[in-house]
């Protein structure tokens, strides 16, 4: 009895411990992913949680022209959908400073607990956990999003873009960053994003090619109320996506 009695505090603090990765959602579900058609096209699997070295990243300026391009600004709250190991979120949360704030979301738990020990001394960087078709942020919270290398992986593209939409402030800015290339090469065809972020309601505003073959599409999100709703949502095919 003594033996057992002396493992009590030791299995307690296990238990408060909590689970391995602390990040949840930051909202209520959004609409359920079985409301939305699934995309016409192969999805890409997650491989990793980052694009490419960090150092090669900076040194093609891809940070600072994605913010310019963004016109990210202090006092903003940007999410980044798809963080991964945090390359956008730690340059991001200096520039929107102490009055902005960070919604650093992802749906790889591992990605995650990584991720939180990162950024744990960041004060405006909040770690959120989503699911593939809703990402879970507050609504009407987010002025800028950014979806970097990871469109392609999205298994539920139109129910994340739906549930995104109501997380943006009206007209807020999402831009999304891919290779050139189809789905199962880690890429996806312009058109085919512009189709699919149409069928969602969202317009474009921007294009701009970046280096190494990717490119920046920039649109505005719909107002909730101007969201096409799920079940007329028609998927997009292209046949760039079939070789
Ligand atoms: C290639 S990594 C890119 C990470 C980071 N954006 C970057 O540029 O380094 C793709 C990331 O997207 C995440 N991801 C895939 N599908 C997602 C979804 N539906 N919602 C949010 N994150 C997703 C993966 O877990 C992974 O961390």
């Amino acid at each position: 009895m003594i033996r057992i009695l002396t493992h009590v505090p030791a299995l307690l603090s296990l238990v408060l411990a909590g689970p391995v990765c602390a990040a949840g959602p930051l909202a209520p579900a959004g609409a359920p992913a079985d409301a939305f058609p699934k995309p016409d096209r192969p999805v890409a699997e997650i491989v990793a949680p980052r694009w490419s070295s960090e150092s090669a990243r900076d040194k093609a300026g891809e940070f600072t022209e994605v913010a310019r391009a963004m016109g990210f600004a202090p006092g903003e709250t940007v999410a980044d959908i798809g963080a991964g190991s945090g390359y956008y979120v730690v340059r991001l949360s200096p520039l929107v400073g102490p009055g902005g704030r960070v919604l650093a979301e992802d749906v790889t738990p591992d990605y995650l607990t990584a991720l939180e020990t990162r950024v744990k001394d960041l004060a405006n960087v909040t770690v959120v956990r989503g699911e593939p078709h809703d990402p879970r942020l507050p609504p009407a919270s987010v002025d800028a999003a950014i979806l970097v290398h990871m469109y392609h992986e999205i298994t539920q593209p139109f129910g994340l873009l739906y549930n995104l939409a109501a997380a943006m402030h009206p007209g807020g800015r999402v831009g999304i960053v891919d290779a050139d290339d189809i789905p199962s090469r880690h890429g996806t065809p312009p058109a085919l994003l512009r189709c699919e972020l149409t069928a969602a309601g969202y317009r474009e505003t921007g294009f701009h090619p970046l280096k190494d073959g990717a490119y920046l599409a920039v649109f505005s999100a719909p107002a909730t109320d101007r969201r096409p709703s799920p079940e007329t949502i028609r998927p997009c095919r292209d046949g760039a996506t079939r070789r």
